[in-house]
């Protein structure tokens, strides 16, 4: 079964070439093909080029795609979609003056995610979890990371987990798991932060594994949460275990945690809106992608990552969702990108890669999505009729998809 979509205004994010990310000297370029072709063979891109060159190309199905932009969809590399009710209180309480510290301090926060979340039966958790998942499939995202985190007990760590497996089995987008136990210190804890890594580390980390229900191993290394021991000693536990380090780090206090992410090999150092120089220099000798969630600054009023340093500095960087009850509760990869230009002053081709091909590394799925690649994924964003690229993050308000492709098939 082949389709073939003609007349693209613009094809973005072209590649002859499997690429695994793109440092930030490369960002600035964005490939393009103006009036192209793309053809799909079942769930597979083989072929693009100029209309000029479609002439003899037959195909089973022909979708005419004038005045539109054609992208690869979004990768998006951390979220925490899994998650039981919402917080709304804590947002009015916030207009009204208190912090998320405060909130967090008086057992809100991720402790109030967690008693919803074990109070919660797992069809209806997984209920909650897939029409989340529905509407950021339809705004573009074609692979997404989730992570546990609002479990805090072995039990209800492991029922989020089977949760995002039952997405996995039930939709067709790219779905990667991480555990993120250290999300917070549980209540029973309070006084043996010790005990609860411990846990972490004899029970929960090897059973998760054993029963292949991760991929990544994460941390929340932050001030009043975990520290750079226990961080240290989670990712190690982690990764003997086979599970990959990928860590929430430097969202409000910088003390050393991309250091620890670094040198436990880290996939990606995720949220970084507070940085040192030294944590540039860490990272620009490393295998490890920075992961800007401007949504985040944006809903919680916190500083924006500063993005424009890391990219000058000529490191790679993605952008994800963050996609949570607490802090981010919106999914849309669409917003990530505009405020990402609006606020982190990044350009529309900057914010593009990062939230393609360097999304797609930062979740170790690179090799099949991420670009318009022969042999990848035909996972693919048509828009609206639109003036330039530049448009979708411009328009922030507004919903420029006309369809979405995941594996070769529209949603
Ligand atoms: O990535 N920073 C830690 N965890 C989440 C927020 C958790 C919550 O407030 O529920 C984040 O922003
Ligand atoms: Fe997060």
């Amino acid at each position: 079964m082949t389709t073939l979509i003609i007349n693209i205004k613009e094809l973005l994010q072209v590649r002859e070439n499997h690429i695994p990310k793109i440092s930030g000297r490369d960002m600035k370029q964005l490939p393009i093909i103006k009036d192209a072709y793309l053809l799909i063979d079942d769930d597979t891109i083989v072929g693009f080029g100029t209309m000029a060159d479609c002439k003899k190309i037959e195909a089973d199905t022909i979708i005419d795609a004038t005045g539109k932009v054609v992208l690869p969809t979004w990768c998006d590399s951390h979220t925490h979609i899994v998650y039981a009710g919402n917080r709304e209180q804590e947002f009015v309480d916030r207009i009204n003056g208190f912090s998320y510290e405060d909130i967090a301090n008086r057992g809100g926060g991720i402790l109030n995610s967690a008693e919803k979340l074990q109070q919660t039966s797992e069809d209806d958790l997984y209920e909650q979890s897939a029409n989340r998942l529905q509407q950021v499939m339809q705004l573009g995202t074609g692979a997404i990371e989730i992570k546990s985190g609002y479990g805090l007990t072995i039990e209800a760590e492991l029922k989020m987990l089977r949760v995002i497996k039952r997405l996995k089995q039930n939709f067709p987008l790219k779905i990667e798991a991480t555990l993120l136990a250290a999300h917070a210190v549980p209540k029973e804890f309070k006084d043996n932060k010790e005990g609860f890594v411990d846990l972490i580390v004899n029970d929960m980390i090897p059973t998760v594994a054993n029963e292949q229900l991760a991929k990544y191993i994460d941390v929340f290394c932050e001030k009043g949460y975990f520290d750079l021991i226990d961080t240290e000693r989670i990712l190690k536990a982690g990764t003997a275990h086979g599970l990959i380090p990928k860590i929430h780090v430097n969202q409000f206090n910088a003390f050393g945690g991309i250091e620890i992410g670094v040198n436990n090999q880290a996939l990606s150092v995720d949220h970084l809106e507070v940085l040192n120089d030294s944590d540039i220099e860490v990272l620009k000798n490393s295998e490890t992608m920075p992961v800007a969630l401007p949504s985040c600054s944006y809903f919680l009023s916190i500083p924006y990552t500063p993005a424009r340093k890391l990219i000058d500095a000529g490191l790679p960087l993605a952008l994800a969702s963050d996609y949570n009850p607490g802090s981010t509760p919106s999914g849309n990869m669409n917003f990530v990108i505009s405020t990402a230009c609006i606020k982190m002053r990044i350009t529309p081709e900057e914010a593009i890669n990062a939230a393609t091909i360097n999304g797609a590394y930062a979740m170790g799925v690179g090799n099949m999505y991420g670009s318009i690649t022969r042999g990848k994924k035909a996972n693919i964003i048509i828009t609206k009729d639109i003036p330039s690229y530049a448009f979708l993050p411009y328009a922030f308000g507004s919903n420029h998809i006309y369809k979405v492709m995941i594996n070769g098939q529209f949603i």
